[in-house]
């Protein structure tokens, strides 16, 4: 069994990387198979409008970075490409014993690729289902073996074997829906949070998501504030699922790893749902909880806002609110990279240096125009056919589930009572009736599909449910 290193909260390089490389690729393929049907290479006026709208807006995410990036300054190369540097004489005081260098001070973005990756969020579910393993080709067999530790097998070659691992972490479909809260805080772990009084800001969130085993206590509340409603976990919180807990049965917990023989015994003695994330890369090691948190929020809320990340300049050592300092990675790529997401209207950066400044976000590109720079990037790198599709482009597997016949939205028949009779009922049954009117729109906008990455696979793929009995009519 691999170990699992999952301390990381910053997005990592390589996998960025592999994602821009892989658009690259599917760029070259269409530039060249588009001329090679049309016979031509002239370049079209759709094109060069596409082009235009999307340098329009990197002139403005440029202005973005200088106004809101505290020191960081943006230069385009492209119609795409961008590169954000630090300030000459940034300390650079994180090392790579790996690959023996301190943090480069520029970083190399392609805005088209980003912009699609983090728009794709807000159609998304997050939350691995019955339905999704269903129809994934080999889902069970194949995907479901790599979600369950202990197995003691590569693949599900004993069906129902994996389906007890699972049941009690499995929802028939999607406990929670995009657009379903308007705004939400993202709550990481930094030592910054002491720094500032932002408990009552955060509580003011439609819903708060916080980060394995941050502590919610009087002692704490001013700084990181008492709502808590989602947490996300990697193994080793997981198997302390009871303390973090504290009790409360406020919190819906989401595993990032793996189901685990042992923490199905506890989840089955405690009234939260807990369910696991759908949506990790398998093969290349732990993306950080903190980027997992955000596209956590992004598939269930329209404003995002994040507290508790390393962002500020002057970073020495890696500390969280709760604990001692410990080491931590790349912490001038993360800034870069949050910024960047700020600037791309992704996220909503709350730090100690930003404080005094937390509600005007004039300066940041509007909802229209991000929407309008998304739509002439998937035209430019997908080409007008996939982009053509619409918000079902990207849908590579097709599959049906009967929404009035599917079974319980959480837990499973076993299941202890605590956990059976449990009244969390906050949303997860929520009926569709009472969802706000954005999400009713959207449920219409998406004709009762839900989207889910393919995950594992390193396409942008993804696999489409269509719900037959819809709840929406
Ligand atoms: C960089 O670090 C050195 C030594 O830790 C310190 O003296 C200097 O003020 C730092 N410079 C900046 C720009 O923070
Ligand atoms: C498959 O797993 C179930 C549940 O653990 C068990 O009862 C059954 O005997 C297994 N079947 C085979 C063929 O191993
Ligand atoms: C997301 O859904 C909306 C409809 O609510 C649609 O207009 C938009 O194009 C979709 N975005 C993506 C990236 O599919
Ligand atoms: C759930 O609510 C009902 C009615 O409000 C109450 O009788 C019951 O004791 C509650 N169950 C638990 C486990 O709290």
């Amino acid at each position: 069994m691999r170990p699992q290193k999952s301390i990381s909260r910053l997005p990592p390089v390589l996998h960025l990387g592999c994602i821009a490389a892989f658009f690259f690729f599917v760029f070259f393929f269409f530039i060249q198979s588009s001329s090679f049907f049309s016979g031509s290479k002239k370049s079209d006026p759709n094109t060069e409008g596409d082009k235009r709208t999307l340098s329009q807006f990197q002139s403005a995410v440029q202005q973005c970075v200088a106004n809101r990036g505290l020191g960081l300054t943006a230069l385009i190369t492209d119609h795409c490409k961008m590169t954000l540097k630090f300030p000459e004489g940034t300390n650079s005081t994180w090392y790579n014993a790996q690959f023996k260098i301190f943090e480069p001070l520029e970083y190399h973005y392609d805005i088209c690729d980003t912009l699609m990756l983090w728009e794709q969020y807000r159609n998304m579910t997050t939350v691995l289902t019955r339905e999704y393993l269903d129809t994934r080709p080999d889902g069970w067999f194949d995907y479901a073996a790599k979600r369950i530790s202990q197995l003691g097998a590569e693949k599900c070659y004993n069906r129902s074997l994996c389906e007890e691992n699972l049941n009690v972490i499995l929802p028939a479909r999607p406990p929670f829906h995009p657009r379903q809260f308007k705004t939400c805080a993202v709550v990481g772990n930094s030592g910054d949070l002491l720094k500032t009084k932002f408990g009552k800001e955060i509580d003011g969130h439609d819903a708060v998501i916080r980060d394995n085993e941050a502590p919610v206590t009087q002692k704490y509340a001013p700084h990181v504030g008492l709502k808590r409603d989602f947490r996300l976990v990697v193994r080793g919180a997981a198997a302390n699922m009871v303390k973090i807990l504290e009790g409360s049965d406020d919190e819906v917990l989401i595993i990032k790893s793996m189901a685990h023989r042992d923490f199905n015994a506890l989840i089955k003695t405690i009234p939260n749902p807990v369910y696991l994330f759908q949506g990790i890369v398998l093969r290349r090691g732990a993306k950080g909880t903190g980027m997992k948190s955000i596209e956590l929020a992004l598939s269930m809320c329209e404003i995002v806002d994040i507290y508790g990340f390393t962002v500020d300049p002057g970073y020495t050592e890696w500390t969280r609110y709760f604990s001692t300092p410990r080491k931590g990675h790349n912490p001038l790529q993360g800034r870069a990279y949050y910024q960047l997401l700020e600037c791309l209207g992704v996220i909503r950066i709350h730090s100690p240096m930003r404080a005094q400044r937390k509600q005007d976000w004039s300066n940041v590109p509007s909802r229209e125009m991000v929407s309008r720079a998304h739509a002439a990037a998937m035209r430019l790198k997908l080409g007008e056919e996939i982009a053509g599709l619409g918000q079902f482009g990207k849908c590579k597997v097709w599959g049906s589930a009967d929404a009035a016949n599917n079974g319980p939205i959480s837990g499973s028949p076993d299941m202890s009572d605590v956990r059976k009779y449990s009244n969390y009922s906050k949303w997860e049954t929520m009926p569709f009736q009472s969802l706000r009117r954005e999400a009713r729109d959207h449920y219409a906008q998406m004709e009762d599909v839900s989207l889910y990455k393919m995950d594992g696979n390193k396409l942008d793929d993804l696999v489409c449910v269509r719900h037959k009995s819809a709840s929406s009519v």
